[in-house]
């Protein structure tokens, strides 16, 4: 093992070590995409995987996470979103599994769940999008925070990941593991993030084109040929009709979509819709996208969620070769930047 690299894991002992896991590579869940396969393979090669519950009702997920189980031969987590209206019984499904961590994404958790989910012992994982929140979360009984910035893939906030992790690294690392994620592709980014505190990481995009992962080789090749610039944020272009941002490849859909947004404007200037009526038809228009084009391959009119690391996607590879190759990047560049230092 090279210095540089040794120096990496060292700087990652506390966030594997609150994970279970080698490394404080965390993988972010993706719905369709965060599966028994993709999520045990990131295990299994010593980052950590996170299965991606999304709509699945708790039958599903019960099957997921025993699916998951007989694969992984380490410690994975669950990622569920708050409003999801079976939330109670997906935290009980979690519990009887024992899983050793949870992920609260999409909204400020309850403090039912909070408690539920403290008292089977697991530890709990939730999204920081401003300070403020992250103090909250932390007083309410949060074990660790991810900052996710607006490059990542999926759902998004304004702010980008280098904003909000000057703003909430400085004051939370010292509290709790804080994983770093957004725009992360290389290893010299994970690096960076490690020395100005972050307990880890967490990566979407770059595990997508994972062999291991089961997203359709259409979803795969959209981002193999994807650069950065591909890869935007959904547009809002009516005040009364609120867009929650996603960030995905552009494709047909993006564009169906402000074609969409155009023709319900304009059915509420002509008093033919109702505001809810109107708010309800942007709202379900992606409806299903993500499963079309992951499961479907439909990359014309699906969502393809992505990151802006999507440009550092360039084939696809197994999962260990892609941690292996992160934790070697991350190594060298602290090397350079050691050496910068010794120079100086
Ligand atoms: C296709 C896709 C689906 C995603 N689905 C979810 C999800 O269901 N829940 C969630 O918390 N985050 C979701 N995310 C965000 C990832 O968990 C992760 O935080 C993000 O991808 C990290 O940024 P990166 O894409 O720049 O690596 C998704 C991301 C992508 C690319």
């Amino acid at each position: 093992m090279t210095p540089g690299r040794a120096k990496i894991e060292a700087m990652m002992a506390r966030g594997a070590e609150f994970l279970g896991a080698r490394y404080a590579i965390l993988g972010g869940a993706m719905s369709w995409v965060s599966e028994r396969n993709l999520v045990a393979a990131i295990s299994n090669a010593g980052g950590f995987g996170v299965i991606a519950c999304g709509a699945m009702p708790p039958e599903l997920l019960d099957k997921e996470i025993t699916e998951t189980k007989k694969l992984a031969r380490e410690p994975f987590g669950v990622n569920l979103i708050t409003m999801h209206p079976d939330i109670d019984d997906l935290v009980e499904v979690c519990a009887r599994h024992e899983v050793g961590h949870v992920v609260l994404a999409g909204g400020l958790p309850s403090a039912r769940s909070i408690a539920a989910i403290k008292a089977y012992g697991a530890r709990l994982i939730c999204f920081a999008p401003a300070l403020a929140l992250a103090k909250k979360l932390v007083r309410s009984g949060v074990d660790a925070l991810v900052i996710e910035g607006s490059e990542a893939g999926g759902h998004i906030g304004p702010v980008s990941t280098s904003v909000l992790a000057q703003e909430i690294l400085p004051e939370m690392r010292d509290e709790v593991p804080v994983y770093i994620a957004g725009g992360i592709g290389r290893g010299h980014a994970i690096a960076a993030w490690l020395e100005v505190g972050a307990a880890g990481v967490q990566l979407g995009t770059r595990f997508v084109c994972a062999t291991e992962s089961i997203a359709h080789a259409n979803f795969k090749r959209a981002f193999i040929r994807a650069s950065a610039r591909d890869a935007v944020a959904s547009a809002q272009i009516d005040a009364r009709l609120p867009v929650i941002p996603v960030r995905a490849l552009k494709n047909k859909g993006t564009e169906e979509f402000i074609a969409k947004q155009r023709e319900v404007a304009q059915l509420l200037d002509t008093g033919v819709l109702e505001m809810n009526a109107a708010q309800l038809e942007i709202e379900h228009f992606w409806a299903g996208a993500l499963r079309r084009a992951v499961i479907d391959g439909d990359i014309e009119n699906g969502s393809l969620m992505a990151g802006q690391s999507v440009g550092m996607v360039k084939s696809e590879e197994p999962v260990t070769a892609i941690i292996e190759t992160l934790l070697d990047e991350a190594g060298d560049a602290i090397e350079v930047h050691q050496a910068g230092v010794m120079g100086a």
